[in-house]
């Protein structure tokens, strides 16, 4: 009798919140189908405890394209349809900020451009995409071919761990768009302090000596003294560029520079693991898939030969622009490996979806893999098959990139370091992956396991 009086205020508390409606408009909405699990827990267990993509399929089969759950402490709507993604990310983003832990938001930095809204937003990605937009990003495609030269080099006759040589590749090119062709001069001791740091993004806050959290503070410290030293020192150059300080350092827009250093660790940790994932994936899957492999490398051969007529000329922006068949399997690659299954926003008030109530407060979820698996939008999704991407796919239903105000603004870049690399390794390598690989880790980014071990020799 006691325990039954003890959880009574729990239980009508849970049956208020659960079938809770809104009045907002006169109009009645209720929460979409689904469960929110055990108090607290919720189904965090059942999410983290399998591949999460299974969570995500068997709710989408039973409760259809929208429904809610509760993870991580946090009630939240999880969408599947492309009309919901356009809602969310779009035509209403406005009612959805972007959410992220404290602990990433204090990593990071505040002042980064993923947890900002409104006019600072705007300004943020008004700089960022004027050095990663085509304009600017012509004028690094030989750098980038000599960071890739010097990376499959590096690889040659050795097993390598693709995904780590992946991470460092693509550590080099972010470095690139931010310092232009000075990335070399700080290359180690910027990497050096950025291992540091990314070991404590998903570690407990706990500033105590000897933790993770504590020594990836540290490093941030560090990380932000000598980009301090950078910016003073061309401050004194007076020195107009056209990487990414240049842009922040802007005579008009200028930025302060913890403004600064927030944005520049934001953008590393955007365009780093993402592209090395993806690139790791292309790997697999051109090993798997050998008439795909042949198809790229005789259109790369093909830019090779007309590089070696016009007197062994660099790879040049316009080379890049012409390689619909290597595009389509970056294409391929990014839907069915999906390295980003689903991003996270927070309602800013009750929002009503087609008779739904999302509550303020609550966590939606665009389950981006979902989208890309359903076989509405993609026949056979299972199949890698780049022809598919001969006929553009249908709106809001391919979103490597996101969409809307928060979309990615570096998919230019990405793709610019893919092909660059995919020049060189499918005209001059031949690789094999080392012991089985069906397995798929999540670190959070989806990857082969144990990020692919491979080795690969120079073809002879
Ligand atoms: C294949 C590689 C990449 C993938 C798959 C990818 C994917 C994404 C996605 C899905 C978003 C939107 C997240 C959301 O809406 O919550 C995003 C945002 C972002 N990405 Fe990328 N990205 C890649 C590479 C890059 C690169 C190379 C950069 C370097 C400039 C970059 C910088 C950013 C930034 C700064 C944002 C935040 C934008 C904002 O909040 O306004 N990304 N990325």
């Amino acid at each position: 009798m006691f325990s039954i009086l003890l959880f009574l205020p729990i239980i009508v508390f849970l049956f208020l919140f659960l079938f809770r409606k809104s009045n907002t408009g006169g109009k009645k909405w209720t929460l979409p189908p689904g469960s929110l699990g055990w108090p607290y827990i919720g189904e965090t267990f059942q999410l983290y405890s399998q591949n999460p993509n299974v969570f995500f399929a068997s709710k989408q089969k039973r409760y259809g394209n929208i429904f809610k759950t509760h993870i991580l402490g946090c009630p939240c709507v999880m969408i599947s349809s492309p009309e919901a993604v356009k809602f969310v990310m779009v035509t209403r983003a406005h009612l959805f900020k972007p959410t992220f832990p404290a602990s990433k938001e204090r990593m990071l930095g505040r002042q980064a451009l993923f947890f900002q809204q409104g006019e600072y937003h705007s300004k943020l990605r008004k700089l960022v995409m004027r050095a990663v937009m085509p304009e600017t990003l012509k004028g690094l495609v030989s750098d980038v071919e000599t960071i890739v030269v010097n990376s499959l080099a590096s690889w040659e006759g050795r097993e390598i761990n693709t995904f780590q040589e992946m991470k460092t590749y693509a550590f080099n090119v972010a470095l690139l768009s931010i310092f232009g062709k000075d990335e070399v001069l700080y290359r180690e001791e910027l990497k050096s302090c950025y291992y540091i740091l990314e070991k404590g993004y998903n570690s407990m806050p706990i500033n105590l000596p000897g933790t993770l959290f504590h020594k990836a503070m540290k490093a941030r410290k560090q990380l932000a003294r000598i980009v301090g030293q950078i910016i003073s020192s061309r401050r004194q150059i007076k020195e107009e560029r056209n990487d990414l300080l240049g842009s922040f350092m802007g005579q008009k827009e200028a930025l302060t520079d913890e403004q600064i250093i927030d944005n520049m660790i934001g953008v590393i940790f955007a365009a780093r693991d993402t592209t090395a994932s993806v690139l790791t994936w292309i790997v697999k899957y051109l090993g798997e898939n050998p008439s795909i492999l042949q198809a790229v490398t005789g259109e790369q051969e093909e830019i090779m030969k007309r590089r070696k007529g016009d007197g062994e000329r660099s790879l040049t922006w316009a080379d890049t622009k012409n390689m619909p068949i290597t595009s389509r399997v970056i294409q391929e690659t990014m839907r069915v490996a999906s390295v980003l299954s689903f991003t996270f926003r927070e309602a800013v008030e009750d929002v009503e979806y087609e008779g739904y109530l999302i509550p303020k407060g609550w966590k939606v979820l665009p389950l981006f893999r979902n989208i890309h698996h359903s076989p509405e939008n993609f026949t056979d999704p299972g199949k890698f098959d780049p022809s598919r991407f001969e006929a553009a796919p249908k709106p809001n239903t391919f979103l490597p990139f996101g969409n809307g105000i928060h979309s990615c603004p570096g998919n230019e870049l990405a793709k610019l370091e893919k092909l660059v690399l995919l020049h060189h390794l499918t005209t001059k390598y031949r690789w094999s992956v080392m012991g089985p690989q069906s397995e798929i880790q999540y670190a959070p980014f989806a990857l082969p396991q144990n990020g692919l071990p491979v080795k690969f020799s120079l073809k002879t």
